[in-house]
């Protein structure tokens, strides 16, 4: 009796057991039902919002360029980059471990950028106290510009202490941007670079002479963009008056002139400009310092001398007696010159010689690769760009000055 009854007891016991073991189970089920969906989520979140673990991927902010901007810039801004690593992959950088982005939100924590990019545009337009971007003094803030000082002064003192490098055309930038490249006859970059140093002494070359014999007239300038007519009008008025005393002409080719080029094409302009005249104006929109664009590829591409005009210091952009700068010279003296050239050929004839060590090419202006090199080369040193409007332009303080009573006279009645 004893046993069966305990027997009978076990049996409860056990089936009671059996139930719980099922209710928990279901139990079980059924939250990880309930939760899941949430982690899910949770985690998608998680995934647009890059946290920051240490790799060696740099993550570069450019700032203010947010979707809508850029689809609105889409046709002002040809020098756009891809988001992500594509634009390095896509330009065979020799450091492709970068990452750019628009958005700031790319990263949960504004201080997780290696690099912010602060375009010239935007640095107009903004005020740095109201930025609503948390800095971490690891971080660099970097000036990006491709826009002369003369169109684009900078007056805010905020920007005294504010950025850590630099990304220009010029020369002298911690990230130079130049529009144009340098290659060694063997196809090394050489340059262009501050304190260039050319090949010494370059051998008379005696491969242009039939060329240079069938020449006529003194000087072309071939004009691709309307506004330079104006822009040097001053300039080339004096020239002509210069070369009328010798009877030289001074020939304006393009579309907003009364000469045509051939076939309206520039680069038939061009080919005209190498076979009939001695020499080719190469005037820039700008006459800032190391302000020396695309143009002046195609001008070194063409047999005739170019006539330079401006403050950039040609020296490091142009080989040593490949060019004339009008800066250099008064009118008179200018004109002296050219005629002796032009009456010289053996003479005229040296400023080629450079064309077998050198040749030249146009660089994209979205080229980006150093950007991310010298992100890769930084080695954590403290570097504060001080005095950076008197860098940027070293006039700045009257222009300011001039801008501010202009305002003032404009604004009070
Ligand atoms: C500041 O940035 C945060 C995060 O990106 C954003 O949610 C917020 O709206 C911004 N505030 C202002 C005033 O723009
Ligand atoms: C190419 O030429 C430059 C000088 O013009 C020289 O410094 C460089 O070593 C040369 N490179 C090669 C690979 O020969
Ligand atoms: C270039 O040369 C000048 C003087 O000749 C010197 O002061 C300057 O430091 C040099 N710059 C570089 C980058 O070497
Ligand atoms: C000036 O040049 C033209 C051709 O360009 C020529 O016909 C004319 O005789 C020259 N006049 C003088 C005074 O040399
Ligand atoms: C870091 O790089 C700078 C130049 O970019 C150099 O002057 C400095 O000595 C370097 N510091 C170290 C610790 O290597
Ligand atoms: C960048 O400049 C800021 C402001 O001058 C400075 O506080 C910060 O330490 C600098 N960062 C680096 C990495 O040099």
């Amino acid at each position: 009796m004893y046993t069966i009854s305990y027997h009978m007891k076990e049996m409860i016991l056990k089936k009671n057991y059996l139930k719980l073991v099922i209710c928990f189970t279901f139990g079980v089920i059924a939250l990880v039902i309930i939760i899941l969906p949430h982690v899910l989520t949770n985690s998608r979140i998680h995934h647009r919002r890059h946290i920051r673990y240490a790799t060696d991927l740099k993550y570069i902010l450019f700032w203010g360029k947010t979707k809508s901007h850029r689809s609105r810039l889409a046709h002002h801004k040809p020098t756009e980059f891809l988001p992500g690593q594509r634009t390095f992959i896509n330009q065979k950088c020799p450091h492709i471990n970068c990452y750019i982005t628009y958005e700031k939100d790319t990263l949960a924590n504004d201080e997780d950028f290696d690099a912010v990019v602060f375009d010239i545009d935007y640095v107009l337009k903004m005020d740095v106290n109201f930025l609503n971007l948390t800095r971490s003094p690891e971080q660099l803030y970097i000036f990006r510009s491709s826009e002369t000082p003369e169109k684009h002064i900078l007056c805010d003192h905020d920007l005294e202490y504010f950025f850590n490098m630099t990304w220009t055309y010029r020369l002298d930038s911690d990230i130079p941007q130049p529009f144009l490249e340098i290659y060694s006859s063997n196809k090394t970059l050489v340059g262009p670079k501050t304190n260039m140093s050319w090949v010494e002494r370059m051998r008379k070359s005696k491969k242009f002479s039939n060329k240079i014999k069938e020449k006529k007239k003194a000087v072309a300038w071939v004009l691709t963009k309307c506004k330079l007519k104006s822009k040097h009008a001053d300039f080339i008025k004096e020239l002509r008056n210069e070369l009328r005393g010798y009877n030289y002409t001074l020939d304006i080719y393009g579309p907003c002139s009364q000469k045509k080029c051939p076939g309206g094409s520039a680069i038939k302009c061009y080919k005209m400009v190498e076979k009939e005249y001695f020499f080719q104006i190469v005037l820039e929109e700008y006459l800032s310092k190391d302000y020396v664009t695309e143009v002046m590829v195609t001008a070194m591409s063409h047999l005739a001398i170019p006539i330079v005009l401006g403050p950039a210091d040609y020296s490091d952009f142009l080989p040593p007696g490949s060019y004339v700068n009008a800066q250099a010279f008064d009118m008179k003296k200018l004109g002296a010159l050219l005629d002796y050239l032009i009456k010289n050929p053996d003479m005229y004839e040296f400023f080629f010689d450079w064309m077998k060590y050198y040749y030249y090419q146009v660089r994209s202006r979205s080229h980006v690769c150093d950007l991310c090199t010298k992100l890769n080369q930084y080695n954590g040193t403290t570097i504060v760009k001080t005095e950076f409007r008197k860098w940027w332009d070293p006039d700045y303080r009257d222009v300011c000055q001039r801008k501010r009573l202009y305002k003032l006279f404009n604004t009070e009645p």
